[in-house]
């Protein structure tokens, strides 16, 4: 019998270091209606709507990419509820087979209107990004007001249905010490899950330092200090980037989100679309993988069905990103090297 080598027909998207893909992280526009000073600047230029992928479009995408094992889709921004019925969106997402959990991160601010239809598109998971409880902190990091609308728009979900309700909250050294006992209150009473994020390097400002790094430990000893004993939760999902914790005395969980001073690189499962079409491996690749330009060549050029060549381009676009992986994003090491684009623009 003669040899043969088949071009890679696996189903499923897998790096040089085993970790299997699937989860891909969307996000549907760079702009938003607040400028965070750890992802936005103040003064900023959004890409053109025409830079932007469609609805189809990234539905498009997503079909293939459920084709190629992915089950888990998160809709991100900027802030993706900017963008206009995004409910819509959702709708078709969830739809497609494979599919098995449409989620969202967003700020809150236009939720309280937007709750319900996004609920009834069958979005299944919410997280809120929230770093503070008062007015004047909340405007001194997010540089525009919004609290109240954040908190009505917590309600608004609630009201919904929505159960899995998450609250993001950066942590800053010298900056948001004191917003972590009260939003640990805030969610012990309404029944949030809270989550820690140390801060990444990922700030179009350029002003990160790893001083500035306040870690998910100091965090928990702050918990424990004034609120309570927290005691580590049974892992079940590995590939989750976050460590919860239970407080021991039923109040709930809490999360701790280290990718500074423990990276959870090797678990990893996720990709990312970034709004203008761009795969990306990691939250801190420096390479990207234009998807947008194969959506919008004519494939009826190369004399097949042009749909299938289309959808086999962004298969082969999508496995070469996922082959390309590097092991770790290396923060802290003398080789790392921030990416070109914040955060804002890459879609958390
Ligand atoms: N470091 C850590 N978290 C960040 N986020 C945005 N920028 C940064 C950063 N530089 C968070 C937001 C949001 C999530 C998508 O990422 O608060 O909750
Ligand atoms: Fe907007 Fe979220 Fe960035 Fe804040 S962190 S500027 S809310 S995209």
């Amino acid at each position: 019998m003669i040899a043969t080598t088949l071009p890679d027909a696996s189903p499923s998207l897998v790096d040089g270091f085993g970790r299997v893909h699937t989860d891909l992280r969307i996000s549907v526009t760079d702009r938003c209606n607040l400028r965070c000073t750890y992802c936005m600047p103040l003064e900023v230029a959004f890409k053109p709507r025409d830079e932007l992928l469609t609805y189809e479009e990234i539905a498009r995408v997503v079909r293939v990419a459920a084709g190629l094992g992915i089950r888990t889709i998160r809709l991100t921004g900027g802030e993706p509820l900017v963008r206009s019925r995004i409910d819509v969106l959702v709708r078709e997402l969830v739809a497609i087979p494979g599919i098995e959990d449409v989620a969202m991160t967003t700020n809150g601010l236009l939720l309280a209107e937007q709750a319900a239809p996004l609920y009834a598109a069958g979005l299944s998971r919410l997280n809120v990004s929230l770093d503070s409880l008062r007015e004047e902190v909340f405007e001194k990091i997010a540089r525009r007001k919004g609290l109240d609308r954040v908190l009505a728009g917590l309600a608004a979900a609630q009201a919904a249905g929505f159960r899995s309700i998450r609250i993001n909250a950066v942590s800053i050294r010298g900056l948001t010490e004191d917003e972590i006992v009260p939003l640990a209150a805030l969610c012990r009473r309404e029944g949030f899950h809270l989550r820690f994020i140390e801060f990444m390097p990922l700030d179009a400002d350029g002003a990160w330092s790893n001083e500035q790094v306040l870690s998910g430990c100091e965090v928990r000893e702050i918990l424990a200090a004034s609120v309570g004993l927290l005691v580590p939760a049974v892992r079940s999902d590995a590939a989750q980037p976050a460590v919860d914790y239970l407080w021991a005395d039923g109040g709930g969980s809490v999360g701790f989100i280290d990718p500074v001073t423990s990276p959870f690189c090797g678990q990893c499962d996720r990709l990312r679309l970034t709004a203008d079409g761009q795969f990306r491996n990691c939250l801190f690749s420096t390479t990207e993988w234009d998807v947008r330009q194969a959506l919008r060549t004519d494939g009826s050029s190369m004399g097949r069905d042009s749909g299938s060549v289309v959808d086999e381009q962004i298969a082969c676009l999508l496995r070469a990103c996922v082959a390309a992986k590097r092991a770790a994003h290396g923060i802290g090491t003398p080789e790392f090297a921030r990416p070109a684009r914040a955060m804002y623009q890459i879609g958390g």
